[in-house]
């Protein structure tokens, strides 16, 4: 019952450390599959393995407006609410991947 109890409290514990998605990457996984591994269709680009400063720089300019032609008004809508921390922590998150 003892060791029971212990495997039902620390089950959260490890299914949280393996989830080190970002919270935003709920979001961009709907287009760009999970872990940024396949865009959800054509001009949907993937994510995963991509430099890290090169995604930064992307999200940056569709958040301020410097990116634009092919889809890129789709992706400056999800953009538009990011902060300069949570950009940082998604290309990372995408890099890694
Ligand atoms: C509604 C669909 C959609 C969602 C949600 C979305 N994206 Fe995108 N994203 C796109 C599309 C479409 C493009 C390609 C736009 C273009 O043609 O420039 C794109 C492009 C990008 C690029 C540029 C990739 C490259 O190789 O230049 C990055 C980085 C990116 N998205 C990150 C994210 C992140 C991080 C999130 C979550 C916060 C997210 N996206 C959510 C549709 C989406």
């Amino acid at each position: 019952m003892k060791y029971l109890l212990a495997c039902a409290l620390l089950l959260p514990t490890f299914v949280f450390a393996a989830g080190t998605a970002p919270t935003k990457a709920v979001v961009c996984q709907a287009c760009h599959g999970e872990g940024g591994g396949k865009g959800m269709m054509a001009g949907y680009p993937m994510l995963k393995g991509q430099d890290e400063q090169y995604l930064v720089n992307a999200m940056n300019a569709y958040k301020n407006g410097g990116r634009k032609g092919g889809m890129a008004a789709v992706m400056a809508g999800q953009a538009m609410g990011l902060s300069d921390a949570e950009i940082k922590e998604l290309a990372a998150y995408y890099a890694g991947q």
